[in-house]
């Protein structure tokens, strides 16, 4: 590889009418996108970007999981993969930066490598996740690929479980072979992915970039209490076991202990269901979906136990039955801090302020973090607004974005190749 790596940017235009022309693929309302794993748009989306790889005379690869993929082969056929990417799936009604915008910039960094004719000793991917948001499974494509999804998580998932079979089949997929995606740990050099923060922190401070230090954990569960139903209009409050009181006081009581005990960390009570569900009938079940994270293990262990314990107390206090069910969970990691010294080093060389940052949402690069040297680059979002229409970031971070991650990808290779692959 010559020196001249350093100088290189992406191309400005075409990431820009790349990203117009991805917004529309989805398009929910004025500024949103709906394009859940596996629908229509989230497909039309897929293609839309194999035709742009295809056009840029890149290789294209669709794994057991459906994950798809450009590749941007090296010189020697055994060389391993350092991988770019992120998702183009969103949640309903959601941003059209979340996942995307990582996509496209480990796109046009494969596409501004080969028009460069640069010789690397890596071969080079940019690869869209499936299922990230978790619409049906949560990190269904990158569990898979980094050997982590189990049949549990695929015979109960966080979302429909039908939907989930008949997603699958319409794409040509089956449950088993998504299960044996995984891509040897040995055929991946690294994992870096760009992101927008999602949050307020970078805008608040005035920075341009942030440098991921750690992945905070995440961790679901389906709490159901169980009642009886009964007159709403005849059974005195003091006895009736109405199944709403222990979904709702546990819905508050969760807010109160992040309040108090776990500063910084998150929980999330996002979907109520009530049986028989009528305005004359106490309801003999409510079922929520209870989502927590923290950024640390220890802490991450300790909000769990403290919402689940209080998960049952407030049944019992209510004199309620109580099922807890285990979805899953993302586990905190650390970046590898070759990767974080890659991004700090090529934004300031493109003189771009930069700070570590913890992300607070859930990425792929937490599932690659264990299996191979791994980093996030993030750049700010507008009011730190995500999984909404309203999610913004100003197009001159997203370019920012794109060029630190052509930079840090070229220097991560560049220093590895002189550290004899060692890391
Ligand atoms: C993914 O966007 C998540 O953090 O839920
Ligand atoms: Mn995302
Ligand atoms: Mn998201």
């Amino acid at each position: 590889m010559n020196e001249s790596w350093s100088n290189l940017h992406i191309n400005q235009q075409r990431f820009q009418d790349d990203f117009a022309e991805l917004c529309l693929i989805g398009k929910s309302g004025e500024r949103g996108l709906s394009r859940t794993a596996f629908s229509d748009a989230h497909q039309a989306a897929r293609a839309w970007f194999q035709q742009k790889a295809r056009q840029a005379g890149l290789e294209v690869k669709v794994d057991a999981a459906g994950n798809h993929s450009a590749r941007l082969e090296c010189a020697k056929p055994d060389a391993p993969t350092l991988l770019l990417g992120s998702h183009l799936d969103s949640v309903p009604n959601g941003g059209r930066y979340d996942g995307a915008l990582g996509v496209l910039a480990a796109l046009e960094v494969l596409r501004c490598v080969k028009e460069h004719r640069l010789q690397l000793p890596v071969h080079l991917e940019a690869i869209d996740f499936t299922d990230e948001e978790g619409f049906l499974v949560s990190f269904l494509g990158s569990f898979a690929f980094s050997g982590k999804l189990t049949a549990q998580d695929m015979a109960n998932p966080r979302g429909d479980r039908q939907l989930l079979e008949h997603s699958l089949q319409q794409a040509g997929l089956t449950e088993q072979g998504v299960l044996s995606a995984k891509r040897d740990p040995a055929s991946l050099a690294g994992y870096l992915e760009l992101h927008v923060e999602q949050g307020p922190l970078l805008e608040k401070e005035g920075v341009s970039i942030g440098v991921v230090t750690h992945i905070s954990g995440i961790s679901f569960y389906r709490l159901s209490y169980h009642g009886k139903a009964g007159h709403a209009g005849t059974i005195d409050m003091e006895v009736r076991r109405d199944a709403s009181q222990g979904a709702s006081a546990f819905t508050l009581a969760a807010r109160q202990i992040v309040l108090e005990q776990f500063r910084g960390c998150f929980a999330n009570v996002g979907a109520a269901h009530y049986e028989p569900g009528l305005f004359n009938v106490i309801p003999e079940k409510a079922v929520i979906s209870l989502e927590f994270r923290a950024a640390y293990p220890q802490q991450f262990q300790q909000l769990r136990e403290a919402l689940l314990q209080r998960a049952r107390q407030e049944a019992e206090r209510f004199q309620l039955e109580m099922e807890i069910e285990y979805l899953g969970q993302r586990l905190p990691v650390e970046m590898h801090q070759t990767m974080q010294d890659a991004v700090q080093q090529s934004a300031h060389q493109l003189g771009l302020s930069a700070v570590p940052i913890i992300a607070r949402a859930g990425h792929d690069a937490q599932a690659l973090a264990d299996i191979c040297p791994t980093g996030m680059i993030f750049i700010p979002s507008v009011a730190g607004i995500s999984h909404s229409p309203d999610e913004h970031t100003h197009w001159e971070d997203c370019l920012n974005g794109a060029n630190v991650l052509l930079q840090a990808a070229l220097r991560w290779i560049v220093n590895w190749d002189k550290e004899e692959k060692s890391y």
